[in-house]
């Protein structure tokens, strides 16, 4: 099971925080960016992010919480990132923007929220590499695991074999919660891991279960 680790709940600021998962046993840096319209929050300059991101060696797993992601796309693939993952309500054709963002060769994940339906995107899922189901609302960090999102996980495990891509979750995973989701391929945690100060103490609780 890999882990991506968000930043955006955390004891220290921003840039020691990237930094301190940069050097931990994370699999993927996890990039929450709330453009304050689609979510009620806003995170980001796409500057000053690019330039605090642009130092770090691990991949990068980059959400993008924004109306009209496409906007942005150009400045985050000067990063090189792993994957990027959208919610397809947000942008007016998802399909070609699916197209762009793999000519560049970076893998795209279709976000699914706690109240979409998997029917709603099943279009989509042989085009993308990655499914990430919110387990929270989107829009901030520190919330509890929703159990109802289970049975779409569920679901999207028996539909897998049919189409090419990874599992993944995010929101409110902890060593507890976890236990729900151990057969997906990834899990997205911030503050089971940033609000500590021993982060490969954390992650380590995470991969050992
Ligand atoms: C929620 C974000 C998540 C979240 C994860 O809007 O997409 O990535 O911050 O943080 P925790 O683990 O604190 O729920
Ligand atoms: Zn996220």
């Amino acid at each position: 099971m890999k882990v991506a680790v968000s930043y955006i709940t955390s004891i220290n600021d921003r840039y020691t925080t990237i930094k301190l998962i940069d050097k931990s046993n994370a699999d993927f840096i996890h990039v929450d960016l709330m453009d304050g319209l689609y979510v009620e929050k806003k995170n980001f300059e796409i500057d000053e992010i690019v330039g605090e991101l642009k130092h770090a060696t691990k991949p990068l797993d980059i959400h993008l919480m924004v109306e009209e992601p496409s906007q942005y796309i150009d400045a985050l693939s000067s990063l090189i990132p792993h994957c990027i993952n959208i919610h397809p309500k947000t942008t007016k054709d998802f399909k070609s923007l699916v197209n762009s963002i793999k000519q560049k060769n970076i893998k795209v994940g279709l976000v699914i929220n706690p109240d979409d339906e998997i029917k709603e995107f099943i279009e989509y899922f042989s085009l993308v590499d990655q499914i990430l189901v919110m387990s929270v609302v989107p829009g901030r960090g520190g919330q509890l695991f929703m159990l109802e999102v289970l049975p779409k996980l569920k679901e999207l495990k028996i539909l897998k074999h049919k189409f090419n891509y990874k599992i993944a979750v995010d929101g409110g995973i902890t060593d507890e919660t976890i236990k729900y989701v151990n057969f997906v391929d990834m899990v997205v945690s911030g503050s089971f891991i940033c609000l500590h100060k021993d982060y490969n103490k954390q992650i380590d609780k995470l991969k050992n279960i």
